[in-house]
């Protein structure tokens, strides 16, 4: 069956987009199928950068249809904002190529005040969410009082419902966080207006989906944040509130169980971590500032989303098995190994101490203060000086770089099919 999933194996910010940019050039159809506009992910075409929340990366070859599937939070605000930035930078994005499941849920002003009340909140505890409101939909979702995208195709009974909505949480605003009131007629009738626009894209793409399996066209699946933030099986508290492991996909696009071609599993050649939780290998001082860069460039360590710097630290290899494990990843992209360049020497954390163990996969439920109390053990191989960002061929990598990726392949027992070396569309070097 000619399904294929991109999914993040660290806490997000693989560099999904880009290659799922690069995987799309042989898939007739690319689908979003959990999380919201929590995601960024980035795409660099000649002199044109990308810059993607909701929709599948995929979109930027004119020969994709895009799905939002089912299993997603929407904003309609900021995807009429990517819809336009992108119709601009000349993306043909008409109902006949973009598709938003009438079952996703929408995210409201409302639901991105509580996110960031809820997180304001925790005080010291505080999740560090995106603050878009990401948690309190998937919430509602589960309590079934959510706003379903199918519902801004009866007008009526949708303004009644929207404004039920803010209502509720207005008590909840100010009752349980002292916030001000909400005016709740204007926020109604604005929000219900701009909804109203994504009216032509609601259709159901369930059938189309189905139809293009059969008939052998190739299905890539995009996963948004990462394995780790997994809701389920995530460094939880310190997670999102879907499920962005492989499995996600079967239930966000009502695909059913059926056999997955390629599992691809991306991870960077490093470890980096937005947001609060635990981060065994985490590096401060000099070294994470070089890992980090400065900001200028699009491809440094900030947040896409919320422009916050990103934590960094050498790469795990406990928790790329785990992650490899539980999504059934059948090969690996590396990305921004370029990144590592000029370090004398490179450490990779082959496993833990902990409790007097010695653990080489993460152990599920683990608590945060355990992951917290974890000594990293740590392999040290040679670095490289080479500047890499115009290899396109593994025999040009310098022998350091190629015995860290064969080093890594045989620690996650999983072989590597590309490694990027920098954000533009062609600096990748493929091994199939
Ligand atoms: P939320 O998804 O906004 O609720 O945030 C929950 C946690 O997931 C926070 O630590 C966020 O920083 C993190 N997070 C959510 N989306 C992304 C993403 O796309 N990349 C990286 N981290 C993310």
């Amino acid at each position: 069956m000619p399904i294929h999933i991109a999914v993040g194996m660290q806490w997000g910010d693989e560099g999904k987009g880009r290659v799922v940019d690069l995987l799309s050039a042989d898939a007739a159809i690319v689908c979003r199928y959990n999380g919201g506009d929590n995601a960024g992910h980035t795409v660099t075409v000649g002199k044109k950068t990308f810059k993607l929340h909701l929709i599948p990366s995929g979109i930027i070859h004119s020969h994709t249809i895009g799905i939002l599937g089912g299993g997603m939070v929407i904003n309609p605000l900021t995807l009429l904002d990517e819809m336009n930035a992108l119709k601009l930078s000349g993306i043909e994005l008409s109902p006949r190529r973009l598709y938003i499941s009438p079952l996703a849920h929408l995210i409201t002003p409302a639901h991105r005040l509580l996110d960031q009340a809820e997180d304001e909140a925790r005080g010291k505890g505080a999740i560090g969410t995106t603050g878009r409101g990401i948690g309190p939909t998937y919430i509602d979702k589960a309590a079934r009082r959510g706003l379903r995208a199918g519902e801004i195709l009866e007008p009526e009974s949708f303004r009644v419902k929207v404004k039920q909505h803010f209502k509720l949480v207005d008590r909840q605003l100010q009752s349980l966080f002292h916030k001000e009131p909400l005016d709740v007629e204007s926020m109604t009738a604005e929000w219900v207006a701009a909804a109203s626009k994504l009216a032509p894209y609601i259709q159901d793409a369930t059938t189309l989906l189905h139809d293009a399996v059969r008939s052998g066209d190739t299905v890539l699946a995009e996963g948004a944040q990462g394995t780790l933030l997994d809701l389920d099986y995530g460094t939880y508290p310190f997670v999102t509130s879907s499920n962005t492991t492989a499995t996600g996909i079967f239930s966000g696009l009502a695909l059913g169980i059926m056999p997955v071609d390629r599992i691809i599993g991306i991870t960077k050649a490093f470890q980096t971590r937005v947001g609060a939780g635990p981060f065994p290998t985490e590096l401060s001082g000099e070294l994470a500032a070089r890992l980090r860069g400065t900001g200028a460039n699009p491809w440094d360590e900030y947040g896409t989303t919320t422009g916050r710097p990103r934590r960094v630290g050498w790469l795990d290899m406990v928790l790329l098995r785990y992650a490899v494990m539980i999504n059934g990843v059948n090969e690996l992209c590396i990305t921004k190994l370029d990144i590592l360049s000029g370090l004398p020497e490179i450490h990779i954390c082959t496993s833990y101490k902990l409790d007097g163990r010695e653990c080489e996969i993460l152990p599920m439920g683990l608590l945060p203060e355990q992951m917290n109390a974890a000594r990293p053990v740590y392999e040290t191989l040679p670095g490289w000086k080479e500047n890499i960002t115009a290899v396109r061929a593994w025999k040009d990598l310098p022998k350091s770089a190629q015995d860290y990726i064969r080093q890594l392949e045989m620690l996650s027992g999983v072989h590597v099919s590309m490694i990027s070396v920098g954000p533009e569309r062609d600096q990748v070097i493929r091994l199939d």
